[in-house]
């Protein structure tokens, strides 16, 4: 059942109360990559042009319940006066009366940001009466925090017990592409799946096998696989403990009608360096001493061939060392490809979307997740209590 929106709301002059996704780097008191932030704009400006006032609330980083100073939200503030052409000011940590005040003190058309959340040891707990009182900070609870939605926090859960929970625009998106993609995905579906460890995606990994028609391996991840098939991959990185267990899921997995495919080629280097030596080989033929850090042309090639026919196309995990340009053609290859194919295409994870936007492709994606461990959950079936917590839309 779809789920509540903002615009199922009478926002007017209401104080709302909304749960951002502000997890960004930071670095010399400066926000880094801002990609979540700016995902967040169209959401803070529908709730403004609606004559509210907002309080905002995000976690930055790991506190663990205490205060750092290092992780205060007050470059995200200052980051989104700047975005947003006006003042966001800042609700300090300090005692309930104080930040009760603060709140109480927001009227239309003014924006402010709570402290990080998780200053407040109580948050990760999930704590009842810490989530009450945040629910008194406002009339309306607005989730839009799709990255933090698999863990079940005061501010991404417990509020939604108090006060009525409704998605903000980038929830609604998230949910409404990366749910029907598993669950109602246009055929024939197709996954690409990177990454370094196939021991944290055993269960992402047979979920899907269960709903797509082939799944696409590259990164670390298959040479971990390749090797469990008894490849020698050199010096390659690959999880040496878990060969059994990546055979066994194999083994279980092949069984089904769902298509697996290897890399066909890898560009193989001497050392893990921009500047090594390197080579493109087969599949199964890394020489001793030397890594695979990247699919190879014949791999990107027949991949293309597969977009060509997919109804959907979802990537997850870098297919190489796209941080390095000689490590980022297999990368930048499979953007392109996805990019032309006339499939629906999602592409979730920090690095598989770090390495379509770094290929030039972000823009032609249908959709860019925000969520990293949220979407792999979410792939991977499980409910997530930042969405099992909003209201179902009348
Ligand atoms: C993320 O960046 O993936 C989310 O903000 C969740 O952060 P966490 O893993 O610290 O809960």
């Amino acid at each position: 059942m779809a789920k509540k929106t903002m615009v199922d709301l009478d926002l007017k002059g209401k104080r709302v109360l909304l749960r951002s996704e502000f997890n960004v780097p930071i670095k010399d008191g400066k926000v880094g990559d801002d990609t979540r932030i700016q995902a967040e704009l169209p959401t803070i400006r529908y709730i403004m042009d609606q004559g509210a006032g907002l309080i905002i609330m995000t976690h930055l980083g790991r506190p663990k319940g205490k205060p750092v100073e290092d992780m205060s939200v007050k470059p995200i503030a200052a980051h989104l006066s700047a975005l947003l052409n006006r003042e966001v000011t800042c609700i300090p940590y300090g005692t309930e009366e104080s930040i009760k005040a603060a709140a109480d003190a927001i009227t239309p058309g003014q924006i402010t940001l709570l402290e990080n959340t998780r200053f407040w040891p109580q948050e990760e707990k999930n704590d009842p009466a810490f989530s009450r009182f945040l629910a008194s900070l406002g009339d309306i609870y607005i989730n839009d925090a799709f990255g933090a939605a698999h863990r079940a926090h005061c501010s991404t859960e417990g509020v939604g017990q108090f006060i009525p929970a409704s998605a903000g625009f980038l929830m609604e998106k998230e949910i409404a592409f990366l749910l029907e993609a598993v669950e109602n995905p246009k055929q024939p579906f197709v996954v690409v799946m990177g990454g370094s460890k196939v021991s944290d995606k055993i269960s992402l990994i047979e979920n899907l096998a269960n709903k797509a028609d082939s799944i696409l391996f590259g990164g670390a991840m298959a040479n971990t696989l390749l090797a469990a098939k008894g490849c020698d991959m050199g010096t390659s990185k690959i999880e040496s403990d878990k060969l059994d267990l990546s055979r066994e899921m194999m083994e279980r997995v092949e069984k089904g009608a769902c298509r697996i495919v290897y890399p066909e080629d890898l560009v193989a280097a001497d050392s893990f360096s921009d500047d090594a030596e390197k080579k493109t080989v087969p599949y199964d033929k890394v020489p001793a001493g030397w890594m695979a850090l990247d699919i190879g042309p014949a791999t990107v090639k027949a991949w293309a061939a597969i977009f060509a026919q997919a109804g959907t196309i979802i990537w997850n995990g870098p297919l190489g060392v796209y941080e390095m340009p000689s490590f980022a053609k297999g990368s930048d290859g499979v953007a392109k490809a996805m990019a032309e194919s006339s499939a629906i295409t999602i592409v979730g994870g920090g690095d598989a979307v770090a390495a379509v936007i770094q290929a030039g492709y972000g823009e032609k994606m249908t959709h860019l997740s925000t969520g990293g461990g949220a979407s792999l959950e979410l792939l991977e079936g499980k409910k997530l209590p930042g969405i099992e917590i909003l209201q179902d839309k009348d």
